[in-house]
């Protein structure tokens, strides 16, 4: 975020009041693609590169964690070639991470079922793993092969293997422990869920944690979504009252 970016920001934006955490269901690549007659393959390489956008100016702003849908349990089902450019363009991203995180005190956390992805993009990730726990900065939450059902039923199996060991007790069971046995664990809820494209649904993205969540709708397509499109989300967030279920 250059200087006068952040002055156009400054008097639309309260900096006191922004959200620790943003989502985004990085949506309409394969619309923007097809709009200029290209594969959407294509789609997905300019989508990976707002990714990087976004990030470093929410890095910039000081919010604290970016968790962004990259691929779900359910978009196995397109092509196998289309299914290939997405992972090819995440392992490009991992070996660019990896060679940058440390020196722009970058943490990458994946959340998914990371067993049904190709070992080879695995080792990157664990890579990246070990670089993150050195770090303490921003933040980047990656949902891979993510599926907020999947992360629930996960999490149900983990609690009942400890239940069967004798860790845990299901009588004793409260919102915040269950909540540790979640991919997300230790990622506080994020307040603000973007999702451009025009599409007005969660996809089953974070259902768990989008309890509260506020949440923003804009027609732009993701390639296209930019800085002030960011903007506008925020000013949108920065507008509502959250009651959280009491009355002001
Ligand atoms: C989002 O864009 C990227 C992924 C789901 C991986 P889409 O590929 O869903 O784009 P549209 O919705 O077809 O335009
Ligand atoms: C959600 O978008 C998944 C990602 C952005 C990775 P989809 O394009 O897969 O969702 P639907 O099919 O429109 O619900
Ligand atoms: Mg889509």
């Amino acid at each position: 975020m250059t200087q006068s970016m952040r002055q156009d920001w400054a008097g639309q934006v309260d900096f006191d009041r922004l959200p620790r955490h943003i989502a985004i269901i990085m949506d309409g690549n394969g619309r923007w693609a097809k709009q200029r007659g290209l594969p959407r393959t294509a789609g997905h390489k300019v989508g990976s590169e707002t990714f990087r956008k976004i990030a470093t100016c929410c890095r910039d702003l000081g919010i604290e964690h970016l968790t962004v849908y990259a691929f779900s349990t359910e978009n196995w089902k397109r092509s196998e070639d289309e299914v290939g450019a997405i992972m090819r363009l995440l392992k490009q991203y991992l070996l660019e991470a990896i060679e940058s995180m440390e020196r722009d005190n970058i943490r990458l956390r994946f959340l998914g079922d990371l067993s049904a992805i190709a070992p080879e993009l695995r080792k990157l990730v664990e890579r990246t793993n070990a670089i993150s726990e050195r770090m303490t900065g921003f933040q980047a939450n990656i949902c891979l092969n993510y599926g907020g059902r999947d992360e629930i039923v996960r999490a149900v199996r983990a609690f009942a293997a400890d239940c069967a060991a004798g860790k845990k007790s299901a009588e004793e069971l409260t919102e915040q422990d269950f909540a540790c046995y979640l991919d997300s664990r230790g990622i506080p809820d994020p307040e603000l869920i973007i999702r451009p494209s025009g599409e007005e649904r969660i996809s089953n993205f974070l259902l768990w944690q989008c309890a509260y969540s506020e949440f923003y709708f804009c027609d732009t397509l993701w390639p296209d979504f930019d800085e002030e499109a960011l903007k506008q989300a925020i000013i949108s967030y920065q507008r509502r009252d959250r009651r959280f279920g009491g009355v002001k």
